[in-house]
């Protein structure tokens, strides 16, 4: 195709998992931010619009909407204590959309696919930090092998779509996202979104804030507004099948413990902070080299942790009632 041609050609992106977290923050940065460029159409899917682990509800959503390119974003999702009560669910589950999206895409004829996979999908025993080139290197850590090998296997299908048929399938591999519309349940979330809602509960009824596990594991967290400038930048320009880890730098990481003094600070808690350490840690640390990301976005800024801490708390409590939880 020629520049004119191309530059002219419709671009309608689908935009699957488009009512979860990453979706809704897609979503303002394209419809609040202006992000939307000139010819392009979005379309924002939910479950209510069609089961993905469904091949023909999948088929048909594609084929009502004929997008040109996709951001893969459903997925069966949730924190470590869900995780490891549902490997099996996580398993099968994502298998089937991830399988039912990318073969419904290569179908239609969808130039171009972003999935998301996912910094906990990585070895367990690993050396650090850990980068792109390492995700099929030994076993995931056994609390979520079933979402882990689902994840690990988009980047295999992207792989077969080249290989067999030139796509350019690329995945995206995000560290632990937090931000407004998260699912702030605490016994199925993830730990950041979880931990607001505890000392949200904790300030009203005037008890201590409990955190689950030692404080000690680290985590490098990612706003949800951030990702969506990213994943915007990987749709149109990235030229990898390769994945690319989305990630603030190693030396942004965070211990929980950190993490929760910041909860604490930004919902002004006044009470105590103790430890459950009867309740498992997880993986100690997973931290990632962003230098793949830097190489190509030198100057990319990320929104400081305490300003986007003290949003999402602000969105929060602002939107209690509504809020997934
Ligand atoms: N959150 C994180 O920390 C994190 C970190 C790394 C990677 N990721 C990845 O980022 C992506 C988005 O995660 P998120 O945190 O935004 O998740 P989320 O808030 O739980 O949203 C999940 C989305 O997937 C949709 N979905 C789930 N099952 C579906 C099905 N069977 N058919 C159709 N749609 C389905 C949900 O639709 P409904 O709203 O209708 O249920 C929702 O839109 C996922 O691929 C996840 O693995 C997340």
């Amino acid at each position: 195709m020629n520049a004119q041609a191309e530059r002219s050609a419709p671009v309608r992106v689908l935009v699957t998992g488009g009512s979860g977290l990453v979706g809704r923050a897609i979503r303002h940065v394209v419809e609040e931010e202006g992000a939307s460029k000139e010819g392009e159409e979005w379309i924002f899917l939910s479950s209510k619009d069609a089961d993905l682990t469904n091949k023909e509800e999948t088929r048909a959503v594609f084929e009502k909407h004929r997008p040109t390119h996709i951001i893969h974003l459903a997925a069966m999702v949730g924190g470590l204590f869900r995780n490891m009560k549902y490997n099996l669910d996580f398993w099968r589950n994502n298998v089937s959309i991830n399988d039912n999206v990318l073969q419904a895409a290569h179908q239609v004829g969808v130039v171009k696919v972003v999935s998301c996979l996912s910094t906990c999908i990585f070895p367990d025993k690993t050396t650090y930090p850990i980068n792109e080139t390492m995700i099929h290197n030994g076993p995931p850590h056994d609390s979520n092998f079933g979402y882990a090998y689902a994840k690990r296997m988009i980047d295999v299908q992207n792989k077969g779509y080249f290989q067999q048929h030139g796509r350019c399938y690329t995945a995206v591999i995000p560290t632990n996202v937090f931000g407004p519309h998260d699912n702030f349940s605490i016994e199925d979330g993830h730990v950041l979104p979880g931990l607001i809602h505890k000392a949200y509960i904790a300030q009203k009824e005037g008890k201590p804030l409990v955190v689950w596990g030692s404080g000690s594991p680290r985590r490098q967290f990612i706003y949800s507004l951030d990702l969506a400038r990213l994943f915007l930048w990987v749709l149109r320009e990235y030229p990898e099948v390769e994945p690319i880890i989305l990630s603030v730098g190693e030396e942004e990481e965070v211990s929980i413990r950190e993490a929760a003094d910041a909860v604490v600070e930004s919902l002004g808690f006044k009470g105590e902070v103790v430890y459950d350490t009867s309740k498992a840690d997880g993986q100690f640390k997973k931290t990632a080299s962003n230098s793949k990301l830097r190489r190509y976005l030198p100057s990319f800024k990320f929104t400081p942790f305490h300003q986007a801490l003290k949003e999402t708390c602000d969105w929060f409590v602002a939107n209690y009632d509504a809020a997934r939880k």
